[in-house]
C-alpha cells in the first residue's frame, strides 16, 4: 500500500465566534501561548510522516502564509542579536513540510472546501485535520493512529470520540454496527443531528484518512445541514460503496474553535508549560476573591 503523504487542512472559514480578532486574522492564526493553532496541527501531521499539506484559505489568508514561510529580515535580526533560541524558534515553523495554498471561492461548506483540493490529492489516500481541535497525546499522533487502521484495512477511516449526549448537535456523529478494539463499522453518518436525535455521542472529531473516492461523493454538491456542502455526507455516500470504518482515537482533544474551549485551552496548556508556577498562584489569588 501506497504511504500516505498528503493532508488537507481547511482554514477559510470566517471564524464568526472571535469576531473581531479574526476581522483580518484567520482564526488558525490565533495563538495558544506563543503558537497559532494551525502550526499545532501541522505539526500532528508532520509526525504522522505526511509530507506534503495544502492549506485551504479564505480571504485574510497572508498571516498563514508569511507564518509558514522564511523571513529573512527577522533571522538575520535574531541572528545578530545572538537570540538563538528564538531564531530556532522562527526557523521552525518554516522548516516544517511543503505546504500549499488554494483559496475556496465560496463558503460553501467544509465538503466544498475539501472538493477544492482534489487535483492536489489526485489518485491516493489522504489526511484531513480540522483545526477547530488540537488533540494532544503520549503515543501516536490522532492523525498517525488513522493512517495505522487505514494501512490495515485499506479503507478510509473517520476519527470519533465520545461526547457529552448534550453536544452531539454540534458534531457529525456516527451510528456504530459494532466492532473492537475501537475500530467502528458504521450504519450511518449524521451531520449535526437535532438534539436528542442522535444514533450514538461517538462524534467525528476532526481527523480523517479518506480514499480518493470521496471526491466523486463530493463533486455532486449536495446541500446539506445548515445549507451547506458537507463532508459528512459524502462520507456516508462513500459508505454504502466502499466501507468506511469509525477509529475512536486516543488523545486528549482540545476544542480551540469555541471561545471558551479556547481560553480553557491556554489556561491548561500553560498549566503545562514554565509558566505554571506564577499561573497557579494567580489563579489561587484569582479564586480567592471570587469566593470572599
Ligand atoms: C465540522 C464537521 C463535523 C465535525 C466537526 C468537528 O463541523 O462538519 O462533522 O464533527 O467539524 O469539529 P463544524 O465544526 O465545522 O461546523
Amino acid at each position: 500500500m501506497k504511504k500516505v503523504k498528503k493532508a488537507i487542512i481547511p482554514a477559510a472559514g470566517y471564524g464568526t465566534r472571535f469576531l473581531p480578532a479574526t476581522k483580518a486574522l484567520p482564526k488558525e492564526m490565533l495563538p495558544i501561548i506563543n503558537k497559532p493553532t494551525i502550526q499545532y496541527i501541522v505539526e500532528e501531521a508532520v509526525a504522522a510522516g505526511i509530507e506534503d499539506i495544502i492549506i485551504i484559505t479564505g480571504k485574510p489568508k497572508r498571516a498563514i502564509e508569511d507564518h509558514f514561510d522564511k523571513n529573512y529580515e527577522l533571522e538575520a535580526e535574531l541572528e545578530q542579536k545572538g537570540k538563538l533560541d528564538l531564531l530556532e524558534k522562527v526557523r521552525q515553523a518554516s522548516n516544517l513540510a511543503n505546504i500549499y495554498y488554494v483559496r475556496q471561492k465560496e463558503m460553501a461548506g467544509l465538503g466544498d472546501a475539501i472538493l477544492t483540493a482534489k487535483s492536489f490529492i489526485g489518485d491516493e489516500a489522504f489526511a484531513v485535520l480540522l483545526g477547530d481541535d488540537i488533540v494532544v497525546n503520549d503515543g501516536l499522533t490522532a492523525t498517525k493512529q488513522l493512517i495505522e487502521q487505514h494501512e490495515k484495512t485499506g479503507t478510509s477511516i473517520v476519527g470519533v470520540q465520545r461526547v457529552a449526549d448534550d453536544a452531539t448537535h454540534r458534531y457529525g456523529i456516527i451510528d456504530p454496527a459494532g466492532g473492537r478494539d475501537r475500530l467502528y463499522e458504521v450504519n450511518s453518518f449524521v451531520e449535526k443531528p437535532a438534539a436528542g436525535t442522535a444514533p450514538s455521542n461517538l462524534a467525528i472529531l476532526g481527523r480523517y484518512l479518506l480514499t480518493p473516492g470521496i471526491f466523486k461523493h463530493l463533486e455532486k454538491r449536495q446541500v446539506g445541514a445548515g445549507g451547506e456542502i458537507q463532508l459528512t455526507d459524502a462520507i456516508q455516500m462513500l459508505n454504502k460503496e466502499e466501507k468506511v470504518f469509525a477509529y475512536d482515537f486516543e488523545g486528549r482533544r482540545y476544542d480551540v474553535g469555541e471561545t471558551d474551549g479556547f481560553v480553557k485551552t491556554t489556561i491548561d496548556f500553560a498549566l503545562q508549560s514554565e509558566l505554571k508556577d506564577d499561573l497557579v498562584l494567580y489563579l489561587r489569588e484569582k479564586l480567592a476573591e471570587l469566593e470572599k
